[in-house]
């Protein structure tokens, strides 16, 4: 949720800061604006809208080498050229971008003084004028201020007296070093900072750090020195080349069965037919021990956590729950030690989802991590975990990344089987069906001719239903998720049989109806909800994995169908869930929507 970057070396700041807030602008898109330490003054230059908008607004490069830029998801303000950052003192003499909120902020604009004006309706730009009352050096200015602030920052400071100094410090808002050749950029993603450097370090909360061209300083807020480590970053770079696709959710979406092997890859043991999980930090014993499992996620991470709880449930016969991380962690919950936590996340920087794992971990829980960003703040705070492997996910809506979590939790489910009553005969049929998986979705990419002509028969709907059962839910309330976060078509994903208590009322003739249908037990009682729609008018797509063969009802009852290969309940969520992407993509490509970086979303929600 919002970008920071910031640099200092001997390059000119200008391109580098743009082309991080260009790798950056996932984070938020509503607006951009860049500060330069240019002939010993500060020149900032900001715009609502895209980097693109502020970019055309440039006639003259700004020279300088020394500088800060941001790229916004509103929280306090409208997205106008006003409240983009960075923010100034009236002297101009500091500039800041923040990422965060600061929860007191009308007792620290009180404690400024009536007479103090402000020119934005952010809560960032209070910053800047506290700045201006210090005294001292930037980084003791900078501490002082954030003594004062009750909330979450990550933060960049820099100030016309101090020219190739940048100041930047965190509390809840992440933010990373990069260490360049007498060079020092800091970002709040790695995405800005692999074209330039792969030695990073990241801050951790409660850190203040002086970059300067020939190096960085970092301490914690009382002024002791705290000595980090740099970890070196595998090349990236390749994440953010869209090639030929025209979006990088399609990008994403085709190359999910080399996704799949990756993420696979080193971890299926075929001697003794289960996974090989070296990270989770559990001894075999610590496996049977356990007596429960939550999933903690959001998103289409708490969708994944969803369908993952299915397959653990069902393999290991371990009551599992997934909820939603914030929900978790308000309602006080009850800690125990033979309970498993479990949060996942793409960017392992959820807001919500830290402060779930950071409450678990105070009243003692074993938490493990099923994460894709390498060095993320959850990926640093967990006991234990799985590394997705998936690279950098660039789209906001989530599709690579949704399927490999689906991948790391069958192989975890797997794992706990075998530790139980999964046989090895089992165990091998599992591994053949992981192994099968990234030929299936090829498969299902197959399908897009078909998909995308659906996609046009029904994105004039205003609304559509997802519906499912048991393991068929999960699947749904993905479905729908995908389909409104990028088409913004009303979509909703009910379980099949809650349709009659509700959600039939709204159903009529322009209502599509997605319903998912696995080869199951379940497969008759899918197929009357079925019946029930097409009783009231409602078209039916079917999405299944049954043969024609299996159930001739679906085609003659659906008014249209996708049919996946037949695959076991572990891989089946990946499957379909790659035909529902297809299905929202096009959708959202044949209404003109803007399928990268939707409105009002951002991909990854550092805020509460
Ligand atoms: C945002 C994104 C979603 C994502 C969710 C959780 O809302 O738009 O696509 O599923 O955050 O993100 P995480 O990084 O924790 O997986």
């Amino acid at each position: 949720m919002c970008g920071i970057i910031a640099y200092t070396g001997k390059q000119l700041a200008m391109p580098i800061l743009l082309d991080g807030l260009r790798r950056l602008e996932y984070r938020g898109y509503d607006s951009t604006g860049i500060s330069i330490l240019s002939r010993k003054r500060i020149k900032t230059l900001k715009a609502a809208g895209k980097l693109n908008v502020l970019e055309s607004k440039i006639n003259n490069p700004v020279s300088g080498h020394c500088g800060i830029g941001h790229t916004r998801w509103a929280t306090h303000g409208a997205p106008t050229d006003e409240n983009a950052h960075p923010h100034t003192d009236p002297t101009y003499r500091f500039a800041v971008v923040h990422n965060g909120i600061i929860e007191n902020v009308d007792t620290l604009k009180a404690r400024l003084g009536k007479d103090t004006k402000f020119t934005s309706d952010t809560d960032s730009e209070v910053i800047a004028h506290m700045l201006a009352q210090q005294t001292g050096e930037l980084i003791d200015a900078v501490r002082q201020v954030l003594a004062q602030i009750v909330g979450t920052y990550g933060i960049a400071v820099i100030d016309q007296q101090n020219p190739s100094t940048i100041v930047v410090a965190r509390n809840g808002s992440p933010v990373i070093l990069g260490i360049g050749n007498d060079e020092m950029l800091a970002a709040s993603d790695m995405s800005a900072l692999s074209r330039y450097t792969d030695q990073v370090v990241h801050l951790d909360d409660g850190e203040i750090a002086q970059l300067t061209p020939d190096g960085f300083q970092v301490m914690h807020m009382d002024s002791s020195v705290s000595h980090k480590e740099a970890i070196t970053l595998n090349d990236q770079n390749a994440h953010y080349d869209r090639g030929a696709h025209p979006h990088y959710l399609y990008k994403e979406i085709v190359e999910q069965p080399d996704i799949v092997v990756q993420t696979l890859s080193g971890r299926l043991d075929d001697r003794f037919s289960t996974a090989r999980l070296g990270g989770l930090n559990l001894e075999a014993r610590d496996l049977i021990g356990i007596k429960r499992i939550t999933i903690l996620g959001c998103g289409s991470a708490l969708y994944a956590g969803m369908a993952g709880a299915s397959m653990i449930e069902s393999l290991a016969r371990i009551p599992v729950a997934a909820e939603p991380a914030a929900e978790f962690r308000y309602r006080n919950p009850v800690i125990e030690q033979d309970t498993l936590y479990i949060v996942v996340s793409q960017s392992g920087e959820t807001f919500d989802t830290l402060a779930a794992l950071r409450e678990v971990r105070r009243k003692g829980g074993f938490v493990l991590g099923i994460v894709n960003s390498v060095g993320s703040t959850i990926a640093r705070e967990v006991d234990g975990g799985i590394y997705m492997h998936a690279g950098p996910e660039v789209s906001v809506a989530s599709t690579k990344a949704y399927t490999s979590m689906l991948v790391a939790f069958a192989l975890l489910a797997l794992l706990l089987g075998r530790s139980r009553d999964v046989s090895p005969q089992r165990g091998s049929a599992i591994i053949k069906e992981l192994k099968q998986l990234p030929e299936n979705i090829r498969a299902v990419l197959a399908l897009e001719p078909a998909i995308a002509k659906l996609s046009e028969q029904y994105n004039k709907s205003q609304s559509a239903f997802f519906i499912g059962r048991t393991n068929g839910f999960p699947i749904a309330l993905e479905g729908a998720q995908k389909l409104k976060e990028i088409s913004y078509i009303h979509a909703e994903a009910y379980p099949a049989s809650e349709l009659k208590h509700g959600p039939l009322a709204l159903v009529t003739g322009e209502t599509p109806c997605f319903v998912v249908l696995p080869n199951d037990d379940l497969l008759p009682k899918s197929i009357s909800s079925m019946e029930e729609i097409k009783a009231r008018g409602g078209p039916v797509i079917a999405l299944t994995s049954a043969t024609q063969q299996a159930s001739s009802r679906i085609d003659t009852l659906a008014d249209a169908v996708i049919r996946v290969p037949e695959t076991g309940s572990l891989t089946l969520p990946a499957v379909m869930g790659v035909a529902l992407q297809l299905l929202a993509y096009h959708s959202a490509v044949s209404l003109g929507r803007d399928v990268d970086q939707p409105r009002n979303l951002a991909k990854s929600v550092t805020v509460e």
